[in-house]
């Protein structure tokens, strides 16, 4: 069983659509049942609220729902629960490593701790529609990708 954890700011825009396309991606390989997919934001703000409704919607346009996530923050035994923690952006990383502390060199070293792309992904919360459809696109490669790098294929 391999576990990823997808974490943002807020977890209500980015990552819980990353955790719904992932986990849809899996599926649709036949391999949801093998890897576990979950997200959380390293802010506090929105715990216990479900997906911006942007996020919802965009999600909804492209076949999956992700009205019935819940937003968590992060906590430090995150890091061992799971096997691969992806950040959405430069500033979600660095956060990330500081709450991991002294794991922090051995989580990057076996890249477990990372980025989730080799660019950020932008922050939509404060833009319009079309930044949750940028977003969409980016995370629906970024998950192709590593469903590929998961099993192997
Ligand atoms: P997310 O977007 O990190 O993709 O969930 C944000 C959501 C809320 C806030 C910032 C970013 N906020 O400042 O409340």
């Amino acid at each position: 069983m391999t576990s990823v954890l997808f974490v943002c700011l807020g977890n209500i825009c980015r990552s819980p659509l990353a955790e719904g396309i992932l986990r849809a991606e899996l599926v649709g390989r036949g391999a949801g049942d093998r890897i576990m997919v979950a997200s959380a934001g390293t802010g506090s703000w929105h715990v216990g609220n479900p997906p911006d409704p942007r996020s919802v919607e965009v999600a909804m346009r492209h076949g999956i729902d992700i009205s019935g996530q819940r937003a968590r923050q992060v906590r430090a035994e995150d890091f061992s629960r799971f096997d691969l923690v992806l950040a959405m952006d430069g500033e979600n990383l660095a956060n990330l490593f500081r709450l991991a502390g002294a794991s922090a060199a051995t989580l990057r070293a076996e890249g477990r701790l990372r980025r989730f792309l080799d660019r950020d992904v932008p922050d939509p919360y404060y833009g319009g529609a079309d930044g949750f459809e940028r977003v969409h696109e980016m995370l629906k490669r970024g998950a192709s990708a590593l469903a590929d790098e998961i099993l192997g294929s």
